[in-house]
């Protein structure tokens, strides 16, 4: 990999601003045409019961030594905020198809410690159940989303569930509720009926799935009138359509005030070379490097072809596409249960969130969530802990450069994105969307995919009056660079001030970089 000098000005955190090249890539926002809002709910996360992710990660007790509130962890806390994390999926995953909620509600004493079957056979001691979660998601600010468990619990066990989260009324189990502390109802916004149904959710063929959707969501519902819910069914997790077609024509035939839902999920992770997957975490070379982000790019085609499915059923597009799992899958960090999926978090892995958090803007017609697998020490975290010990991860500073992104107006942008290419792999060497933020701001988020080259922009919004555009650049010494408890700063966004002249901002912006600018007004 050749060294890159302009890479090592921006890495110092040195403004490159009017770089004006001859050769720089032409990236034209269309502001006269906006698109969808990209929905806040794009930025959204996963916070499955599993490994050291509630246990550790978020968790640790109220008698622990690590600060805490409640139980919960304050500087985890404090980091998520900084995200504004939207919304919070939880138990599950797999788990969540195994997870019978009475096991965590009430004294603490008196929870069921039970096995998680679905993560290492270790003893959940169900000492973090609903009203804990809850706390969670009302610390962190963000909306919870709660996986009901349609593989091993009833119809009957998921209403009351929702009757003990959201009865506003003095039935038998708001008094639970309230004699656990908890005397007002919770809103729960979003449900998932089940988790992957197709496989650790209960195998079953969608025939037998939209059965039980059917059943579901007629009787699984908020109690909470004032706030409603979003019911999401279980789609597809693979380039296939069974599901997608089972579960839009049983909706598009349902009997209109029988059962509905408002999303359909989809699961998708870069997993190179298939499963189990093998690929490492750090210490690897740039044919790895091609190889994941062309692997991750296939996001884009994958939501193409489930929403012509979509459209054929729901031309008003009234039900969203919800990408509830998508992340890099990689091999399990050595030395770590394997069952914890526990993995190292590089600069590629920067890039890999980068390009699918754009792939979700161009798509926000029909994508209104996503929820990036997960969220504290589990597969593409954001955090990693280690007892009092938090770092984060490259992929934690994407989402918080892309926070103006949430609830923006997407803008049209064209450019000729070239190619990089290594060995047999070549793809797109830069990437770029562009929105409206809701203050009216003009944000544009530029990657520069290529590891070898720098390169020169000129992005140009006609009509735009402003003199200076300001961000964050995230670059790093390497390509497989990570940070570590003992170095956390390794990759970490700098400040970084562009000119304006005449509508045109120029910036050249370092190998293997994610940039994220708002122009001044
Ligand atoms: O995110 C880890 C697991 O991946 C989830 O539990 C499951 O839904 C998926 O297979």
């Amino acid at each position: 990999m050749r060294i890159f000098a302009l890479g090592i000005l921006l890495a110092l955190g040195l403004p490159c601003a009017s770089a004006a090249a001859q050769d720089a890539i032409a990236v034209k926002v269309d502001s006269s045409q906006p698109g969808a809002k990209i929905d806040r709910h794009i930025f959204g996360q996963f916070a499955e019961d599993l490994g050291r992710q509630l246990n550790g990660g978020i968790w640790v007790g109220r008698n622990s030594k690590i600060p805490n509130t409640r139980g919960i962890r304050k500087d985890v806390v404090a980091a998520l905020r900084a995200l504004h994390v939207p919304v919070v999926r939880w138990p599950g995953g797999c788990y969540a198809d195994q997870y019978h909620w009475r096991d965590g509600v009430g004294p603490a004493k008196a929870r069921k410690a039970r096995v998680n079957a679905a993560w290492g056979d270790v003893v959940e001691p169900n000492t973090f159940g609903t009203d804990e979660f809850m706390d969670f998601a009302s610390q962190i600010g963000a909306d919870p989303y709660i996986s009901i468990n349609v593989g091993s619990g009833t119809v009957k066990e998921a209403a009351d569930w929702l009757e003990y989260m959201t009865a506003d009324k003095p039935t038998a189990l708001a008094k639970e509720r309230a004699a656990n502390g908890h005397r007002a109802p919770y809103k729960v916004p979003y449900m998932g009926i089940g988790n992957e149904s197709w496989d650790c959710g209960g195998l079953m063929t969608p025939a037998e799935y939209t059965t039980q959707l059917k059943l579901y969501g007629r009787f699984v519902n908020t109690f909470n009138k004032a706030s409603p819910m979003q019911k999401i069914a279980v789609g597809p997790g693979s380039p296939d359509t069974e599901y997608t077609e089972a579960v839009m024509k049983t909706w598009k035939e349902r009997r209109g005030w029988s059962w509905d839902i408002n999303g359909m999920s989809l699961h998708s992770y870069t997993v190179f070379g298939g499963w189990p997957p093998h690929m490492v975490g750090t210490d690897f070379g740039e044919q790895e490097y091609a190889q994941v982000l062309k692997e991750t790019l296939k996001m884009d085609g994958l939501l193409q072809q489930q929403s012509v499915v979509m459209d054929k059923y729901d031309p008003e597009k009234k039900i969203s596409l919800v990408v509830d799992e998508w992340g890099a899958w990689l091999a399990a960090t050595k030395g770590s249960n394997p069952a914890f999926l526990e993995q190292q978090n590089s600069q590629r892995d920067a890039i890999l969130a980068a390009l699918n958090l754009d792939i979700f803007a161009r798509h926000a017609d029909r994508v209104r969530m996503t929820n990036i697998a997960q969220m504290v020490n589990v597969l593409q975290a954001m955090i990693m802990t280690d007892g009092p010990k938090m770092v984060l991860t490259p992929t934690y500073y994407v989402f918080k450069m892309y926070v103006p992104f949430q609830d923006a107006q997407f803008l049209p942008v064209t450019f000729d994105a070239g190619t990089y290419s290594f060995g047999d792999v070549a793809l797109s060497r830069v990437d770029a969307i562009a929105a409206k933020t809701k203050d009216g701001k003009i944000v544009v988020a530029l990657t520069n995919i290529d590891p070898d080259r720098s390169a020169n922009f000129n992005v140009s919004v006609p009509g735009i009056k402003s003199t200076v555009a300001r961000g964050q650049v995230l670059a790093a010494p390497k390509i497989d660079s990570v940070n570590t408890f003992a170095a956390p700063n390794t990759v970490k966004p700098k400040d970084v001030t562009a000119v304006v002249k005449d509508g045109v901002l120029s910036i050249a912006l370092a190998p293997a970089s994610v940039t994220v600018l708002s122009f001044d007004r």
